[in-house]
This record gives C-alpha cells, structure tokens and sequence, in this order.
C-alpha cells in the first residue's frame, strides 16, 4: 500500500514508518519537523509541511496515490497541555480535522490514529479495559479524545475506516541503535534515568513517593515502541469502511518509577543518584493496559515483555547518541 505517515520524523512515527518500510509498503513521511528529526525519516521519503496546509495535504494524497494515512503528528505532554492547553487544540484538533478533510477531498478513508492512555483519565479499574468511562483529566487527553469521537463520525458518515490506538508508556529504541528517543526538552522517565547515567544530569528526581502503590511511586505499562508499530501495521489490515476500533496497546504489566530506575542501573551498570521530589499534577497512580482486545482483533502481542530487554535498546540508543540525533 501506498501509506503516508504524519508525525513520521517522530518517536513513534520513525519506528512505525521504518517498520512499513520494510514490509513493503511505500511510505511517505509529512512532518514539519517542530519536533521530528530529518535524520529520523526515512531517507528521500520526507514531505516537510504542516497539517494545517491543506493544499500541500491534498496534493500528496492526490499525487503519491495514497491508500492509508498513519497520523502520529501531534502534541504529546500532558503537563504542558494543562499550561498551554490552545496549543494542543489548534495543533491536535485543529491539525487532524485539516487531514480529515483533505483525505476526505480525496477519498483516502483509511486511518490508523495514534491515541492515549490519557483519554481515561484516572481509571477506578487496573487493568483498563476500551470500555472503561473516558474522563481525561488533561487537555492534551481531551483534544485525542475528542479526534477519536469525530473518527467515529466520519466512519458513519463517509465511510471512513479507522484504528484509535492507546498507546500506554511508549519507551526502548530500535534493536541496532539507529532510531530512539530524543525530545526537546525531554520529560519522559526512561531517557530522563539513562541520561543520569551518562552523566549528562545529577540525579533523576522521583516525583512523588506517598501513591497508593507498594513503593509509593506511580506504576505505569512501558511498551516497546517496536511494538507498537507493529500493532500499527497489523491495524492497516483491519481498517474496515464505516468501522471504528479502539484498541490499549500495553503489556498488562506496571513498573513503579522506583522499579525503572533500579532496572536502569542494573542494564546499565552505572550508579544513577536519585532524589525526592513533589507529586507531578496531573499523574494519576497506576496505568496498566488491558490488552486483551488488540490480541483478539488484531493478533498482536508484545515482543518485548521485559523490562530490562525494553531498557537495553533505550540503552544502546542513548550510548550511541549521547545528544540525540544531529539534526532537528
Ligand atoms: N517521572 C518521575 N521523574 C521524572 C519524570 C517522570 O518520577 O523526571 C514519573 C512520572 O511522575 C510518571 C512516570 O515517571 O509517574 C512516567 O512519566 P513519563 O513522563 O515518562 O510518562 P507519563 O506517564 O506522564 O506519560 C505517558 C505518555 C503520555 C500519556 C500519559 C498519560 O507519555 O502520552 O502517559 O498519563 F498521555
């Protein structure tokens, strides 16, 4: 298939792309690099322009013969969202009605969209089920919550066939070490620890110790980002006309952030100081996915269902990258 993929130059979205890549598609990266990397894309394959271009849109829908669109573009930090909160909804809601129509225009109907553990909020029920109450208590969680309801209906009304994926912690790096993790400013856990380990910052703080977890420290489901793209090109073979699915995508295990560290330092055989820090707003305790759902419709499983081998290739990525990629 002839695919385009929005946010390709991304975390995520380089993986995903390199992955359909490889399958043997023909793939088509539309990123305006504000946080891609064009060492991240795959080479003579990048489109550098915005969502909200829609004439640039319509014509590579038109002109590179696209049969399904992978939009991970967006806004991704849940502390920032709650600053900032305009921002996520011009680039997040704004950004992907502006796809929505220009695939619209042109017929493409098939989506794979990239969505959140965020749209539930702080769940009552571990691990989450798809049909667990979505109240997202951050608006970049609203902003992906409310794309999946006009995904719903776009399939009703035209025919639009589509795969909300919730993503949980996305984290780990390709297995050689050429694609990773690298956000500026970064804020995720992962690199955050490994990054203490090169050296590059004094301690990793914790932010907060009195959750109501074993360890005190919030528990999430860090998922290899390999896998995740693989659930991506598995949902391309699913995308029916007129139909939606929303699928977790997670390991169904939790790792506390005391439980990351620890793994960090025994993959990495470094000493790696931590300090107490205050409770981050906004971070609910525990998030683990039930992934069942994605089992059964799409036949997906993790790969990497330990934590330390998904710390290794974060690991190797790190190492061999100390300041993330050369370019923007
Ligand atoms: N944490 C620390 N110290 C740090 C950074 C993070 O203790 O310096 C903790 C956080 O409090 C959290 C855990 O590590 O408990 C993971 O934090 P990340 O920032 O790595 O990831 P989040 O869980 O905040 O974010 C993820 C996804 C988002 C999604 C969000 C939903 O990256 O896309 O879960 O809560 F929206």
């Amino acid at each position: 298939m002839n695919i385009l993929v929005t946010g390709g130059a991304g975390y995520v979205g380089s993986h995903a792309a390199r992955l359909l890549d490889r399958a043997g598609h023909e793939v088509w990266i539309y990123d305006n690099l504000s946080q891609g990397h064009r060492e991240a894309a795959l080479p003579g394959r990048l489109v550098e322009a915005s969502l909200t271009d829609g004439e640039e849109l319509r014509s590579v829908l038109r002109g590179r013969r696209i049969d399904a669109v992978m939009h991970f573009a967006a806004n991704a930090l849940v502390g920032e969202s709650v600053l900032d909160p305009a921002k996520y909804y011009r680039n997040n809601v704004i950004g992907t009605l502006s796809l929505l129509e220009a695939m619209r225009d042109t017929e493409v109907h098939r989506i794979v969209f990239s969505s959140t553990t965020a749209v539930y909020g702080a769940p009552e029920r571990i691990p989450i089920v798809e049909d667990e109450p979505k109240q997202p208590i951050s608006p970049y969680g609203f902003t992906k919550l409310i794309m999946e309801r006009v995904l719903e209906d776009y399939a009703r009304a035209y025919g639009f066939g589509f795969a909300a994926l919730r993503y949980f912690n996305a984290a780990g790096a390709t297995p050689d070490g050429d694609l990773g993790e690298d956000h500026d400013p970064e804020t995720h856990l992962v690199p955050l620890v490994l990054q203490t380990a090169l050296g590059q910052r004094e301690a990793i703080t914790i932010f907060g110790e009195d959750y109501p977890t074993p360890d005190g420290t919030c528990i999430r489901d860090y998922v290899h980002v390999d896998d995740l793209a693989d659930a991506h090109l598995k949902a391309l073979g699913c995308l029916r006309s007129g139909e939606g699915i929303q699928l977790n995508l997670g390991t169904g295990r939790g790792h506390s952030v005391r439980e990351i560290i620890e793994s960090c330092r025994r993959v990495t055989g470094r000493p790696i100081p931590e300090r107490s820090g205050e409770r981050r707003e906004g971070d609910p305790p525990k998030l683990v996915a039930d992934a069942s759902r994605a089992k059964s419709l799409l036949g997906w499983a993790p790969r990497y269902t330990q934590l330390d081998d998904i710390v290794a290739t974060a690991w190797k990525w790190h190492e061999s990258h100390p300041n993330g990629y050369a370019s923007n």
